[in-house]
């Protein structure tokens, strides 16, 4: 039963759509027991997400609405101090055999700076849940940083405003980083769940 990654897609999944407010709401049904797949012709230094967490001291349970957490994820990616961490976030629909692009396309230039903001989504869903957040403030996901949250519960309903999202989807999240020169480091990530958007 225990699939460690889930929880982490579906904070994903709820730090990119909660900016989306207002609007007709949606269920994403998950396509895969083990939510997420690894990104099409990867080449081997980019990661999935056992390159970002170590998710064993963590775990959930689910009704496929709502989601508990409780435990701690550990930084595993090997990234530097310093390091400016670059996210991307873009939904592909399935239409007639292949992955097309949709308008949804977001990237977030620094990840770190704004990770505890309380007006960020990602703080309302997941980040304010840390609870030893003010000791690992400064060290955002820099490998061994170790989460430890108070156990709460995600759900997966989101709202979109101006498309229409229904049938099957894909969420594809990349993360990179860069070094104080602004040279990209070796070794990047990308995730992807796989899954099918309902009317609420
Ligand atoms: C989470 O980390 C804390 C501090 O290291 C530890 O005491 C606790 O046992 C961990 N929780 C789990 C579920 O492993």
């Amino acid at each position: 039963m225990w699939t460690p990654p889930k929880f982490v897609y579906q904070v994903l999944i709820l730090i990119l759509f909660g900016r989306q407010s207002s609007a007709t709401k949606y269920k994403f049904l998950l396509e895969n027991e083990d939510i997420f797949t690894d990104c099409p012709n990867k080449p081997s230094n980019v990661h999935n997400i056992n390159g970002v967490f170590d998710t064993s001291e963590g775990t959930f349970e689910t009704d496929f609405v709502t989601v508990l957490f409780t435990g701690n994820l550990t930084c595993v990616w090997n990234i530097q101090p310093g390091d400016r961490i670059q996210m991307t976030f873009e939904i592909k629909r399935f239409d007639r055999g292949s992955w097309q692009p949709t308008v949804f396309n977001i990237n977030v230039r620094d990840f770190c700076s704004s990770l505890y903001e309380e007006e960020q989504y990602w703080y309302k869903y997941w980040s304010k849940y840390i609870i030893n957040k003010e000791q690992v403030r400064e060290k955002c996901i820099l490998p061994g940083t170790k989460f430890i949250h108070e156990p709460f519960n995600v759900d997966l309903l989101f709202e979109a405003r101006g498309l229409t999202l229904i049938g099957r989807h894909k969420l594809v999240y990349t993360f990179k980083a860069f070094d104080t020169n602004g040279v990209e480091r070796e070794t990047s990530i990308c995730l992807e769940i796989l899954g099918e958007f309902q009317r609420e």
